[in-house]
């Protein structure tokens, strides 16, 4: 080093600065994905344990927030059975993978994420158009394992194909659609119509 370089235009200052940054935005990045992975979980404040699918979910505007918000209400256990909390997230599991298996994002959103030919699924457990909601479960269901002979209109003018889905695993689907239409997405997806809710 030159006798007349100052100490911020030295190699080793600048050396040292990499590491701290680094050092640094490394720490961050950690709380960060902590921080995230505690948002994202069920059983926090905006996605509710798997075993919300035993209470009624309603959506509701809230005014605070300017747009509707997932309300969970009372007892209503999904098809007619209170489950504990590990079956319920067995149920919602068995769901999920389902949904991966047959690869629904090919065609649907979930989430926002996956393909824009067909509804986005987030919440479907609460989409106007299965009519009442003490119709909605076995109408889904039965949707499910044969969309074509169950055809309704989700307002895409499109048909869903028959995946062979078995009543089991549209068990699990529904008890995972459920579950999903109660996490608080910020009014995601936008003007979303739901179901008529009495009372
Ligand atoms: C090949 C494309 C395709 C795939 C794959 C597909 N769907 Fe669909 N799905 C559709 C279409 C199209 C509709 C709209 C049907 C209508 O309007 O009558 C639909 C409608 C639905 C609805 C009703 C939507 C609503 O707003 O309530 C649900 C629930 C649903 N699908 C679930 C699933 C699930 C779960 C899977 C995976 C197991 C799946 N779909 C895979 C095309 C698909």
């Amino acid at each position: 080093m030159n006798a007349m370089t100052p100490w911020w235009a030295s190699a080793s200052f600048w050396r040292k600065t990499a590491v701290i940054v680094t050092a640094l935005s490394f720490i961050v990045l950690i709380v960060l994905t902590l921080d995230s992975m505690a948002q994202m979980s069920a059983g926090s404040d905006r996605v509710p344990a798997y075993s919300v699918i035993n209470k009624r979910i309603t959506y509701v505007d809230d005014a605070e927030a300017g747009h509707k918000m997932p309300f969970v209400g009372g007892d209503a256990p999904l098809f007619g059975k209170a489950l504990s909390e590990e079956d319920a997230e067995a149920l919602v599991s068995l769901g999920k993978k389902t949904v991966q298996a047959k690869n629904c994002m090919n065609c649907h959103t979930l989430l926002g994420n996956g393909a824009y030919y067909a509804p986005d699924l987030t919440k479907a457990w609460l989409d106007a158009s299965w009519g009442s909601e003490a119709a909605r479960e076995t109408l889904m269901l039965a949707f499910l394992q044969d969309p074509e002979g169950n055809a309704r209109t989700f307002g895409s003018g499109r048909k869903m194909p028959n995946l062979g889905i078995t009543e089991s695993e549209a068990r699990g689907v529904v008890a995972f659609l459920k579950w999903m239409a109660s996490i608080d997405t910020n009014g995601f997806p936008h003007n979303f119509m739901p179901i008529p809710q009495e009372n």
